[in-house]
């Protein structure tokens, strides 16, 4: 927690946006943690915030048990920002009054500055939209307060008691397309509370160096690596902090797409010099699905034979203590369960679930950091591009892309359909645009012709998405030529396909994946 530079302390009240709070300030450099809004008082001093910022909630402050926060927080002499509920919680603590309404408001507002004060210090004063979305509204300002600016339907839309650095909003800077919101906040953090931008990855490199070495010492850590990006960035940074300290194992499970295992070796064995065990483990996987079909079962045996082989391996590597593994930020925020919590943790196979039987203590290097953070840290450890900048990819891998039974033969097949699709998608610059793209393989048959040849042969579907965070996704509108030149080419580059489809379900309702 220490050596991030100053910091600023975010408390979850619940909102779906409390995340982007803290994305946004990081943005601005400053580092800052998303705690429960009844955190205590002893945290609270050993965070020794420069700020505080209330978020948004799903409740009213005048319902029963509604979420309250620690009375350090308006004590402890530093600026606090309330977003919505926060700032309607601030204003019922201070002595205001906030009314209760019996509908929530959604959606834009005109926002209409009136005096800038601080937080809104060298802004364009002409009305601008505001992302808005509460219940109760403030009716009357505690005692010190003024108005800033009001909106459309909000007489206070923004107030603040600049004595004592107390600054209410009623809208949500946070959300893109919010007018001025990244200013607003940067107002609040950079001026209002002081905070110098110090979180840079160059400083977290340095920090989490040092603080890798001071709990390893020189005993030996043991890291499995996938190929994804967060494994990646895991064992480039331990590598920088111990070097041969560091023990890779990456298990060829043959569930990959094609070159993935040459890329690894490629760039952890040769270009870093790491230690990096193989392990051949396709036909162990193979046998272990043999005549599987069912999406939940091959999950389950392609997560349990992984663990096997990981302990199997740590075991022989005597005398290993560590096991590094690329949790991220998301993972660690403590949910806060006012009517849902404000981060949806979904459980999956990867590398990182392994079990807690293995007597290894863990490394987390990345539990500080949001996913996008990790790409700029892998890009400072000197991470190609390509690996920095990849696709989510599952743990089971092609297992759940090759529905039905997995055997080598159809394996095969989907690995040069998908890397047709992929080549196509780089060459026609479309790949960018796409949150994750890839074939999956039906175990459909249909009647074709090749030539003179009747052909009976199964079924490619190819799958582009667009997301910002998988949760929800669309079909990507790919361009009809790029479509009809993947047909072409998987249709006529790879025996045992006759027909390519194009998935056009979004998710919700369907998944990203098939299975
Ligand atoms: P779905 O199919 O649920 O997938 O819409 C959402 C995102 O998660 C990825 N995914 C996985 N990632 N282990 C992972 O690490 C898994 O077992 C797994 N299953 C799905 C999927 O590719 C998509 O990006």
């Amino acid at each position: 927690m220490h050596g991030h530079g100053d910091k600023i302390l975010i408390l979850d009240f619940g909102s779906q946006t409390t995340q982007l709070i803290a994305r946004r300030i990081r943005e601005q450099r400053v580092y800052c943690e998303i705690h429960p809004f009844d955190v205590d008082d002893e945290r609270i001093r050993a965070f020794e915030p420069k700020g505080f910022i209330l978020s948004g909630g799903p409740t009213g402050v005048y319902v029963q048990d509604a979420p309250n926060c620690s009375d350090l927080v308006f004590d402890l002499g530093v600026p606090v920002l309330g977003i919505c509920y926060g700032q309607q919680l601030m204003v019922q603590r201070l002595g205001g009054k906030v009314q209760a309404a019996e509908h929530r408001e959604y959606g834009r507002a005109k926002l209409e500055i009136i005096d800038e004060g601080r937080i809104f210090a060298g802004l364009r004063h002409e009305p601008g939209d505001v992302w808005m979305s509460h219940g109760d509204r403030v009716e009357k300002l505690p005692e010190g307060f003024q108005v800033l600016a009001t909106s459309s339907n909000s007489p206070f839309a923004a107030v603040a008691d600049p004595e004592r650095a107390c600054y209410g909003v009623q809208f949500h800077p946070e959300v893109a397309h919010t007018f001025h919101g990244e200013e607003i906040l940067a107002n609040f953090v950079l001026d209002i509370c002081a905070c110098k931008p110090g979180w840079t990855m160059a400083s977290f490199v340095d920090h989490s160096v040092k603080a890798i070495q001071k709990q390893v010492g020189d005993e030996r850590v043991i890291c499995g690596l996938s190929g994804g990006v967060d494994s990646s960035v895991v064992a480039a940074l331990l590598h920088r902090a111990i070097g041969k300290q560091l023990h890779c194992i990456f298990v060829d499970n043959g569930l990959l797409r094609l070159g993935e295992r040459e890329s690894v070796e490629e760039v952890f064995g040769r270009h870093f010099g790491m230690d990096l065990l193989v392990v051949e483990a396709r036909d162990r996987f193979l046998q272990a699905l043999d005549g599987v079909a069912e999406p939940e079962r091959k999950r389950k045996i392609i997560g349990e034979t992984f663990i096997r082989i990981f302990e199997e391996e740590a075991k022989r590597m005597k005398g290993v203590r560590f096991l590094a593994q690329g949790t991220l930020y998301p993972d660690v925020i403590e949910s806060v369960n006012v009517r849902g919590p404000s981060a949806v943790i979904k459980s999956h196979h990867n590398v990182g679930g392994l079990p807690e039987r293995m007597d290894l203590v863990l490394v987390e290097p990345l539990r500080e950091l949001f996913k996008d953070e990790v790409r700029v840290l892998g890009e400072a450890l000197g991470l190609p591009a390509d690996v920095v900048g990849r696709q989510p990819f599952p743990g089971p891998g092609l297992g759940i892309r090759v529905i039905g039974p997995v055997c080598f033969d159809r394996l095969e097949v989907l690995r040069k359909a998908d890397f047709i699709f992929q080549e196509e998608l780089k060459s026609s610059g479309c790949l960018e645009q796409t949150w994750q793209a890839f074939t999956v393989l039906l175990p459909v048959r249909s009647v074709g012709v090749m030539g003179d040849e009747r052909t009976y042969d199964e079924t490619a579907v190819i799958r582009a998405v667009t997301s910002v965070d998988g949760m929800t996704a669309d079909w990507a509108r790919l361009p009809a030529e790029v479509l009809a030149t993947v047909s072409n080419r998987i249709i006529n580059e790879v025996p045992g396909i006759n027909r390519v489809l194009y998935d056009i379900s979004s998710k919700p309702p369907a998944t990203i994946e098939w299975e």
